[in-house]
């Protein structure tokens, strides 16, 4: 959400600018803008729309060795010119970029405004630059910041240049991640990854509070109690090949065809411990825990989004086979209700950022009531992963695609890992989880099956591409699947739709059936596939449409759908991997054929890191 990017050293600033905006787009993509110091004096240009707007508003050949840029998700303030970052004192000698909320903005702005401070902007982030201004007039640059940051409530990232320092760079956290790329010579500070390691796979991560304080010869990070800190430098093995499209039209089908991938690359290394009696440890993430974790009662699983929706999944499966009390709660939720959490319970975070306001604020939350804290996370060195006990990456590579897809599947696999692990120590005998893991390893070959038969969906998307309204149905391990499928047709196609335990159908939602309104069934051969098929009747009784997800070999199907997506037949507990490809692509395809920008929905942005 928002991206950030700052350059210092000894290259001309604009060129990396501009390419790290480009590859920090999908985190926001309302307006955006840049800022060089030229000569002593800022130069700032701003557009809105994607960053090839800007680019058209910039001659590339603008020199400067220090500069600040950002692509914009609007919160506070529409998507106009005079919102965009970055945003200048009246002297026109600070320039600021900015991620996250300033929650106290009215009362600061006010005060400002009294001592004569002039603002342009409805941003909240226009009063942290005035604030700034403000205490510099009777401190040093450093000083100003540090007490500017100190009276901000809400979260930030910080990037920002000075004329009068014009050979400096300074950047401050709280809330939203910032990262800081060490090359020679230069230093990148962005808030992914994605915009550094082009130039340098040596990354420095900021913590809530700190404030760095960068020239070309080097930095300094100064923590929230203004003390100078030691940092470690850590190496990303992040390539500049994973942040690009490598042929595919875009991200997001990139990203389903890795669904494979993500699935095995989750699985090595960790799914042999199932395999043979005297297999490998239990996930090396875990193992600092592992004594905990037998002494656990409950587990409640916090996420928002796609990942909350694997977390449903992760219910299923938790409590069928290590026979652990689960709950699933939005993070949101969570934070703000009186919970009854305790040294008993691990609190299991899932996020593919590792970054999200809502999740990481659980966690903190949960953290202060003595829970365990848990985190299946893809990004590496992230908030999250790095504040939770323990935990299990998913190594899935980087998600670039604001929708999330492969991230879901290696999210599962975790989840059945997890499963394992903690029913092994339960009352999973060796037997039961080892037919289990050997089911697991079949997955990405399934998944594959169903890639190749991508144009049998393909021409399914086209032919309902025209509807506006979806229900999309599905039972106990289908019944996730079901709000994920919506969830993505609703991001990518604009289209409504609304994901429904299939028996809940009968209690309200089957009023909207009629022959303009389709249901998308997710109906795998299973323990509930006969109730299932219930649903379907009450559905072709009101004349509505239906498209079904079902399992090979299932002809009689056909009797009662208009038409049907078969995938390989799996245990009960792993054809949510399988629906869930068949949703993604056809999201993928009707978007597409609606002629969307599914790589940048509407709205949206990727790694949500405000409230
Ligand atoms: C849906 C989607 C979002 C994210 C949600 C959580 O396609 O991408 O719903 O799943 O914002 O994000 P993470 O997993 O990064 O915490």
């Amino acid at each position: 959400m928002c991206g950030i990017v700052g350059y210092i050293g000894k290259r001309n600033a604009l060129p990396v600018l501009m390419d790290g905006l480009k590859r920090l787009e999908y985190r926001g993509y309302d307006s955006a803008g840049i800022s060089l110091v030229q000569k002593k004096r800022i130069k700032t240009w701003r557009a809105v729309g994607r960053v090839s707007e800007l680019e058209k508003k910039i001659n590339i050949e603008e020199m400067g060795n220090v500069g600040i840029a950002h692509t914009r998700w609007a919160t506070h303030g529409e998507p106009s010119e005079k919102n965009a970052h970055p945003h200048s004192d009246c002297g026109k000698n600070i320039s600021l970029v900015h991620n996250g909320i300033i929650e106290n903005y009215a009362e600061l702005k006010k005060l400002l405004s009294k001592k004569g401070h002039r603002f342009s902007s409805e941003t909240d982030t226009e009063v942290v630059v005035h604030l700034i201004e403000e205490l510099a007039k009777k401190k040093t640059f450093m000083e100003a910041l540090t007490e500017a940051v100190r009276l901000l409530e809400g979260t930030y990232g910080l990037a920002i240049i000075t004329s009068k320092e014009p050979g400096k760079l300074y950047c401050a956290r709280k809330g939203s991640p910032l990262i800081l790329g060490v090359g020679t010579d230069e230093f990148i500070v962005a808030s992914d990854a994605s915009a550094i390691v082009s130039h340098t796979k040596k990354i420095v991560y900021l913590e809530d509070g700190e404030i760095a304080e960068i020239s070309p010869d080097g930095f300094n990070i100064f923590n929230a109690k203004n003390h100078k800190t030691a940092k470690q430098i850590f190496e990303v093995n992040l390539t500049d090949e994973q942040v690009k499209k490598q042929g595919f039209p875009h991200f997001m089908l990139k990203e389903i065809f890795q669904q494979p991938d993500a699935v095995r690359n989750a699985l090595r290394g960790r799914v042999e411990k199932f395999l043979s009696e005297d297999g490998g440890p239990i996930p090396g993430g875990l193992l600092c825990v592992e004594k905990r974790l037998k002494k656990i009662r409950r587990i409640v699983i916090v996420a928002c989004g796609t990942s909350y929706y694997a977390g449903l999944a992760g219910k299923y499966l938790l409590e069928e086979f290590s026979g652990l009390p689960t709950e699933v709660e939005s993070a949101s939720e969570f934070r703000y209700r009186k919970n009854t959490i305790d040294e008993h319970t691990a609190v299991l975070a899932i996020s593919q950022s590792g970054e999200t306001a809502d999740t990481l604020e659980a966690i903190r939350e949960a953290k202060l009531k003595g829970a365990l804290t848990l985190g299946i996370v893809n990004t590496v060195g992230s908030t999250i992963a790095r504040e939770t006990d323990a935990g299990i990456y998913c190594h899935a590579g980087p998600e670039i695609g604001v929708a999330s897809t492969k991230a879901f599947s290696s999210q599962l696999s975790i989840l059945v890992l997890l499963t394992l692990t903690l029913g092994r120590q339960r009352r999973l005998s060796f037997s039961e989880s080892k037919a289990l893991a050997t089911e697991l390893q079949k997955i990405p070959e399934k998944i594959e099956a169903i890639l190749r038969d991508k144009n049998t969906i393909k021409k399914l998307a086209k032919k309902y591409a025209h509807f506006s309204d979806w229900l999309y149905l599905g039972r106990k391990y289908s019944f996730p699947i079901a709000l994920e499928g919506a969830l993505k047709i609703k991001e990518i196609s604009y289209v409504h739709a609304e994901g429904y335990a299939a028996g809940e159908m009968k209690h309200g939602p089957i009023a909207l059936i009629d022959e303009k309104f389709p249901s998308f069934f997710i109906a795998p051969t299973d323990s509930v596939y006969e109730k299932t098929m219930s649903g379907m009747q009450e559905v072709k009784a009101r004349k509505g449409k239906i498209l079904a997800v079902a399992t090979a070999g299932n002809k009689k199907i056909k009797d009662l759908v208009d038409d049907v997506v078969y995938i390989p037949a799996a245990p009960e507990a792993f054809s949510s991997f399988l629906s869930a490809t068949v949703t993604h692509l056809f999201a993928y395809y009707v978007g597409t054929a609606k002629g969307y920008d599914v790589d940048r929905p509407r709205n949206l942005a990727k790694s949500v890191t405000v409230e």
